[in-house]
């Protein structure tokens, strides 16, 4: 439904709204533990896709210079009315632009983009051998400093590489690809070990969860879809959060509504051996 401004308007109980979704606690600091994408997401729909789930509680969103949304998300959260300081935001530095002054200028630009002086948490996109870690984390770690980014991180690093960047700035997240059919053993334990947040993207295996017959029974025992079972399980484990990308409203919703079950440690198990 839109309102007479044309932004969206979305009707919320208030045993829906859990703005504050549950956290999971890095370097003293809290995330929310879910997310949404925003991979696929462009335009009008994008802006709406923001607003609704602002509406319904989310207050952590995912984007990057390479969706070319930034615009649009940053469009999203201010039509929300929902104070920046309340939303954890996060944005990629595209492989292209990994120089040191590439870096700087194209933060500035996605900063100009999203509407807002800082983001939360700045991510390399992917490892980009041709410009040294140092050079790109060096640029990030001064955009720390000059107060446009507060967290650096990276995303699809394997562990050998997340342990070279540690060296050149404070790596507070590294964003994988993790859901019940991929397993990140090794990067769990690292996390947990040097804490920093994994984040987990295609968290719902990009739709493919929701047929799943184990995650089904599990679910049934709780009234839960397969997809939720799949996000429960993300964001029960330690040092996880999970950013589903969705577009229309019920699986916004849905999605969000996993903040009042808890899964056993027997049916983590079960879920855990999903993987392939
Ligand atoms: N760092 C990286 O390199 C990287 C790579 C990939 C993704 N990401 C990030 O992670 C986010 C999520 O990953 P993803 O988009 O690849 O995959 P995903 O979130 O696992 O799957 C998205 C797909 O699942 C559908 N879906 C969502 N909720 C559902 C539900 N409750 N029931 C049934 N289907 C459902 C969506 O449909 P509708 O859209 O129709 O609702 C969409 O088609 C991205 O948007 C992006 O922000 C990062």
């Amino acid at each position: 439904m839109k309102d007479c401004r044309g932004h969206v308007t979305v009707i919320v109980s208030q045993e829906e709204r859990k703005t504050g979704v549950e956290y999971q606690t890095i370097k003293g600091e809290k995330v929310p533990s879910l997310g949404l994408g925003t991979w696929r997401l462009s335009g009008q729909e994008c802006a709406r896709a923001v607003e609704r789930a602002l509406a319904l509680g989310y207050r952590h969103f995912d984007t990057a210079q390479m969706y070319a949304n930034e615009g649009e998300v940053g469009r999203g959260i201010r039509n929300s009315g929902v104070d920046r300081e309340e939303v954890f935001l996060v944005t990629k530095v595209r492989t292209s632009r990994f120089s040191h002054d590439d870096v700087i200028r194209s933060t500035h630009e996605s900063l100009k983009k999203l509407r807002t002086e800082y983001v939360d948490l700045l991510l390399m996109h992917w490892p980009n051998p041709s410009v040294p870690l140092e050079e790109t984390l060096g640029a990030m770690t001064e955009l720390q400093e000059e107060g446009s980014v507060r967290q650096v991180g990276v995303s699809n690093f394997p562990p050998s590489m997340v342990e070279e960047a540690t060296q050149y700035a404070n790596i507070f997240c590294n964003q994988v690809e993790y859901h019940p059919y991929r397993a990140q053993g090794e990067l769990l334990e690292q996390a947990k070990e040097m804490d920093y947040l994994l984040t987990a993207y295609s968290p719902v295996a990009k739709g493919r969860v929701s047929n799943d017959a184990a995650l089904k029974e599990i679910g049934q025992a709780h009234g839960k879809t397969p997809t939720q079972v799949a996000l429960r399980w993300l964001i029960q484990q330690e040092k996880v959060v999970a950013i589903p990308k969705a577009a229309s409203e019920d699986h916004l919703r849905s999605n969000f509504d996993i903040l009042d079950f808890e899964l056993s440690d027997e049916e983590m198990e079960r879920v855990s051996a999903l993987r392939r």
